[in-house]
């Protein structure tokens, strides 16, 4: 039986109390088919959490470690304590901008696990190592070198090439490379390995979602710009929802 839709928005550096009306908006209209999540500025996630109950909002990165001289930076309890049900961590603006390897990303999974938190943990590839034709296996030993112990809510395979610049993968390319994650994934944690939600992440739109969500192994999507606002957030998780 597919996975139930899950399509988790990251707002990145964007948003403001002004914000918190846009997430009362997105909450209100969420159908009863879809997981949907939002992942907030820091600033942002006990307000949120107070506006919208039992609509999941999420962080966008945890340390892991859970207390100590870490200036900036906030341990999975802290958000947890906030309000917050879930965290992505591993993504290619964090590995690429904060130097985070594989085994950090491992840590921080782990960490957010232990403190309840459910994890979105992210992967993907390189314009130069796609183009390279590396892509799948590249892919591939990144998550492995990443995944924690314990199976993740999901994994999102985000080519960074294709984050906020509108161009995406072809459709058989995203199968291929959700089908070997798939693989891995069972690989990592037997029968549980069919249940980690693959999500497409990387210029998901309004109009290509439903594409997107058709492609077999697509369980969702993790939305940047996009869910940003009700109006282009909701048609893709309405899209969802009918996929
Ligand atoms: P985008 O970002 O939808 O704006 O391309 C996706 C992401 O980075 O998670």
């Amino acid at each position: 039986m597919p996975n139930r839709k899950f399509v988790a928005g990251n707002w990145k550096m964007h948003g403001s109390a002004a914000s918190i009306a846009e997430i009362v908006r997105i909450a209100a209209a969420v159908p009863s088919g879809v997981d949907v999540a939002l992942c907030l500025p820091s600033t942002l996630i006990e307000r949120a959490a107070r506006a919208v109950p039992g609509f999941a909002i999420g962080g966008q990165d945890v340390h892991a470690e859970a207390k100590g001289a870490f200036t900036g930076d906030l341990a999975a309890h802290m958000l947890h304590d906030a309000g917050a049900s879930l965290v992505i961590v591993g993504h290619s603006e964090r590995r690429d901008g904060h130097a985070e390897a594989d085994a950090t990303v491992r840590a921080k999974a782990m960490a957010a696990m232990a403190a309840g938190l459910d994890v979105i943990l992210c992967v993907g590839e390189s314009l130069a190592v796609r183009e390279a034709g590396a892509a799948v296996a590249t892919v591939s030993a990144q998550l492995d070198a990443s995944l924690p112990p314990v199976p993740v809510r999901a994994v999102a395979y985000e080519p960074i090439w294709a984050i906020g610049t509108g161009l995406i993968p072809s459709l058989a390319d995203i199968a291929d490379m959700h089908a070997a994650l798939r693989a891995r994934l069972v690989a990592a944690y037997g029968e549980a390995g069919h249940g980690v939600r693959l999500l497409y992440g990387g210029s998901v739109k309004p109009t290509n979602a439903a594409e997107i969500f058709a492609v077999a192994d697509v369980d969702g999507a993790l939305v940047g710009g996009a869910s940003l606002t009700a109006a282009d957030f909701l048609p893709i998780v309405e899209a969802a929802q009918g996929a």
